[in-house]
C-alpha cells in the first residue's frame, strides 16, 4: 500500500493573502519563527535560539510503504549541512512544538545534499519508545531536528574504486538513497550496485525512483551503471535472490546477480542496517583482505549499525 501526502511543488508564488493563510495553518504564534522561503515547498524555518543544538521543523509530506513503515520530508534549516550518508538526531514527543523535552533518535539523511527539504524513512518497531510519536506524525507537525550531521558512512572514507556496492537491509537504504542522489557519485565509478534486503516486497523502499535514476536529467550523462537487486526475504517468488545477504555473497550468487566481482583493487563496498549482517558482512570482506578507514587512511569498506 502506498499512499501520499504531498505539499505540491511548481505552484504560482502565493501572494500577500495566501501568505497568510499558508502561515496562520503552520505557524503556532507563541514560539518566535524566521520565514527563509517561501518557494514551492514554503519552507518555514523555526529560530530554536543560537544555543540551541537543533531547530525545529515541520513535516511536509509523508509517505507509507506499510503500516510500520513511512518516508517523510521536513523543512529544512538553511544552516543544515551534511555529508550524504551521514545521519542527524530527530526529536519528537510533546515537547517537539514547544520548549519542553523530546525523546531524540539518531536517523540517516535520504535526501540529496542539495535538496531544500530533508528526507528521512523509519521503521514503527513494535512497543519501540520513538515509535509512538512517530505512528501519530502528520504533515504540518513539529520535529526537532539536530543541526549537526555525523558518521562514517561516506563515500569519502573510501579510496578511490570502480565499482560502488551498497548493501542495505531495511530502512538501512535510507543513506544509499541520499549517496545515490550524488551526482559526483555516478562520475567517479562505474558500476553501482544497490542490494536491498527486505523481508516483504512491500517495504521495497523507492524501488522504481531507483530503478529510474539513470533516466533522471541528472544522472543521464553520468559514467556509472546502476544495477538494483532486490532481496525478499519472507515472501517466496517475490525476487530472484531470497536469502539474507551474506549467505549470497559467501556462495557467489550476489556477485553473479550483479555480474561483478569482488575485488580488492576495485570494490568499494558500504553496509547499513541489521547489527547482525554488518557483523557477518565485515567478518567476510575482512577475510577478503578489505579493511576500514584508519587514522585517516582511506579503506575498501565502511559501515552503520541501526542498533
Ligand atoms: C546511526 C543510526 C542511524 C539510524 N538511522 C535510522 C533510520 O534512518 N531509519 C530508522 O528507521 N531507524 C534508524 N535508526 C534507528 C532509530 O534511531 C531508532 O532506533 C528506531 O527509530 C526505533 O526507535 P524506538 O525508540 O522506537 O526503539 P529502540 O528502543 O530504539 O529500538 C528497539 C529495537 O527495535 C529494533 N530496531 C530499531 N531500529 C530499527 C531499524 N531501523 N530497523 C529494524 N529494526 C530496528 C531493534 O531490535 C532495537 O533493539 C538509526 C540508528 C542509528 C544508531
Ligand atoms: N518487516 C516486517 O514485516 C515487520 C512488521 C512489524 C514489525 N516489524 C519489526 O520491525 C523491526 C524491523 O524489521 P525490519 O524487517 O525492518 O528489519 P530486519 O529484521 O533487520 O530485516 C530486514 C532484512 O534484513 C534481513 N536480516 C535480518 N537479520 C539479518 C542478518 N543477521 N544478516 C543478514 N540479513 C538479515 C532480514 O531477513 P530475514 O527475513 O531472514 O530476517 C530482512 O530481509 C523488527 O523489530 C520487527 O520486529 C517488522
Amino acid at each position: 500500500m502506498i499512499t501520499e501526502t504531498e505539499k505540491s511543488s511548481p505552484a504560482p508564488p502565493p501572494d500577500a493573502q495566501q501568505i497568510r493563510d499558508i502561515l496562520s495553518q503552520v505557524i503556532d504564534p507563541e514560539v518566535g519563527r524566521d520565514i527563509v522561503s517561501l518557494g514551492p515547498v514554503y519552507r518555514v524555518e523555526v529560530a530554536a535560539g543560537p544555543q540551541e543544538k537543533w531547530t525545529s521543523e515541520r513535516v511536509l509530506s509523508m509517505r507509507w510503504w506499510t503500516p510500520t513503515l513511512v518516508s517523510f520530508r521536513t523543512t529544512r534549516y538553511r544552516g543544515f549541512r551534511f555529508t550524504p550518508g551521514h545521519y542527524t538526531r530527530l526529536g519528537l514527543g510533546a515537547g517537539a512544538a514547544g520548549s519542553g523535552d523530546c525523546l531524540w533518535r539518531p536517523f540517516s539523511l535520504a535526501s540529496a545534499a542539495y535538496d531544500d527539504f530533508l528526507e528521512f524513512i523509519a521503521v514503527l518497531v513494535p512497543g519501540g519508545a520513538f515509535s509512538e510519536p512517530l505512528r501519530q506524525l502528520r504533515v504540518g507537525d513539529a520535529i526537532r531536528v539536530d543541526k549537526a550531521s555525523y558518521g562514517f558512512l561516506t563515500v569519502d572514507q573510501l579510496a578511490p574504486g570502480k565499482d560502488l556496492w551498497l548493501l542495505a537491509s531495511g530502512t538501512g537504504l535510507g543513506p544509499f538513497l541520499s549517496i545515490l542522489r550524488d551526482p559526483s557519485v555516478w562520475q567517479n565509478h562505474e558500476r553501482l550496485i544497490v542490494v536491498h534486503s527486505v523481508r516483504l516486497s512491500s517495504e521495497l523502499a523507492w524501488r522504481d525512483e531507483i530503478v529510474a535514476m539513470p533516466q533522471g536529467e541528472l544522472f543521464a550523462e553520468a559514467k556509472a551503471t546502476l544495477t538494483y537487486l532486490p532481496v525478499v526475504t519472507r515472501e517466496p517468488g517475490a525476487s530472484k535472490l531470497a536469502e539474507r545477504i551474506p549467505l549470497l555473497l559467501a556462495d557467489g550468487r550476489l556477485e553473479a546477480a550483479a555480474a561483478c566481482a569482488l575485488e580488492l583493487a576495485t570494490s568499494r563496498v558500504l553496509v547499513c542496517g541489521n547489527p547482525e549482517m554488518s557483523r557477518e558482512l565485515r567478518q567476510f570482506l575482512t577475510s577478503r583482505g578489505f579493511a576500514t578507514n584508519r587514522r585517516g587512511v582511506p579503506g575498501q569498506m565502511a559501515f552503520e549499525k541501526y542498533w
